[in-house]
């Protein structure tokens, strides 16, 4: 007679190794559904991070929200959905839960994660002022970590493919100029000249790129910064008449197209179109130039916060608040509303060259699920 510890030990392995199988397989039936989605940055992309920290940069009071589905603050720098909530629409997936949030367990791993945080830069001293934020690196960090534990939910190999044909997004460089450089009381400018600075900015952010792709990344959407002199908070410190303030849109139109041919040069190093630059700057312009065509009726005033343009400090519960979100671009004094990201997202989805290069959204969806 075998032994029946040994058989029971045998008869519990199988056991546990099918049940392993129809939990892969109950886990597989969701994964096939969606591809993960994978979120670093800044504010433009922050769903709530910051919510868990100390810092000064956060969005989770009223009137934050007041058009998101449950009309109530999450952490997202908008009236509503954010960009990479309309990715995910897009995708056909629920959207991301902030890396922090406690809900972010069993299959919800799945779904993807996002690490963005608002305040956070390409530089390490962008944002100081901001506190406590999760800087870039520590956003990779807390990206391994959420590997290893998909690993304990799915297996090494599993995991490893969902985070090899995941979706990226990356956000990152408005806050290297705005909160830094241009700052009144900044030592930078004094120490570099803006080319100077910019070609430093696109130095350190082709090493954080890389780093994306060591960890796993095979398509990170890669996005510019927006018309950094058209913003309301821009107009309310140096536009006497409206109009966009010279340097920091001469900031963005120099670091735009450095980062586009970044992007380039590690996709021929690579070998192969990992990395997307999404022309933000362009798609912004678009409407902030001509707001009525695209049914706006500013693109100037912030549509929550106080001061000139609406754009000196964040929206908060005692700020003028607009009645109609739909028609303002900027929701507050930095951020757009969600009207105006779903046209960045469609410019996204479909954009010629001049906004996706090499490719736009659709077509890196169809490429990749013949994959
Ligand atoms: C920024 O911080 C990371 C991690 O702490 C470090 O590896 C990197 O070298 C720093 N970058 C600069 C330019 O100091
Ligand atoms: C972008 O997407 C559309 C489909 O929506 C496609 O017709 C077009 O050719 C694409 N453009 C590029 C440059 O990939």
């Amino acid at each position: 007679m075998a032994s029946p510890p040994f058989s029971s030990t045998v008869t519990t392995t199988v056991a546990a190794a099918s049940l392993a199988a129809v939990v892969l397989m109950l886990l597989g039936q969701e994964a096939e559904a969606a591809r993960a989605f994978f979120v670093f940055g800044d504010s433009l992309v922050d769903n709530g991070n910051n919510n868990y920290l100390v810092t000064t940069a956060r969005a989770d009071r009223p009137p934050y929200g007041i058009d998101y589905p449950t009309h109530r603050p999450t952490g997202r720098f908008s009236n509503g959905l954010n960009i990479a909530d309309l990715i995910s629409e897009q995708i056909g997936s629920e959207p991301t839960l902030p890396y922090l949030s406690p809900e972010l367990n069993g299959e919800k791993l799945l779904v993807g994660a996002t690490f963005a945080s608002a305040g956070v830069g390409v530089l390490n001293d962008t944002g100081f002022q901001f506190l406590n934020t999760i800087r870039i690196y520590r956003q990779f960090e807390l990206f391994e970590q959420y590997q290893t534990r998909l690993a304990g939910l799915i297996g090494d190999d599993e995991a490893r493919r969902r985070v090899n044909e995941g979706l990226y997004l990356i956000v990152l460089g408005g806050n290297d100029f705005v909160n830094n450089y241009f700052l009144p009381y900044s030592a930078r400018p004094r120490q570099l000249s803006l080319s100077d600075f910019a070609n430093l900015v696109i130095s350190e952010y082709r090493k954080i790129l890389l780093r994306l792709y060591e960890l796993g990344a095979r398509r990170v959407l890669v996005t510019g910064t927006g018309p950094l002199g058209c913003v309301p908070s821009e107009l309310a410190m140096g536009s006497r008449n409206g109009e966009c303030v010279p340097n920091a849109q001469q900031a963005a139109s120099i670091f735009n197209p450095m980062l586009d041919q970044t992007v380039q040069g590690l996709n021929s190093e690579l070998g192969s179109d990992v990395f997307v630059a999404s022309n933000t700057r362009l798609t912004t312009s678009d409407f902030i130039r001509n707001p009525q065509s695209f049914g706006f009726v500013t693109s100037k005033i912030a549509c929550c916060g106080q001061g000139p343009y609406n754009g000196l400090g964040l929206c908060n519960a005692l700020s003028s608040l607009c009645p109609d979100r739909g028609v303002y671009a900027f929701w507050d004094a930095f951020h757009p509303t969600e009207r105006a990201n779903r046209m960045i997202v469609q410019q996204m989805m479909t954009g010629s060259t001049a906004y996706m290069s090499p490719m736009n959204l659709s077509t890196i969806l169809a490429v990749d699920s013949m994959i």
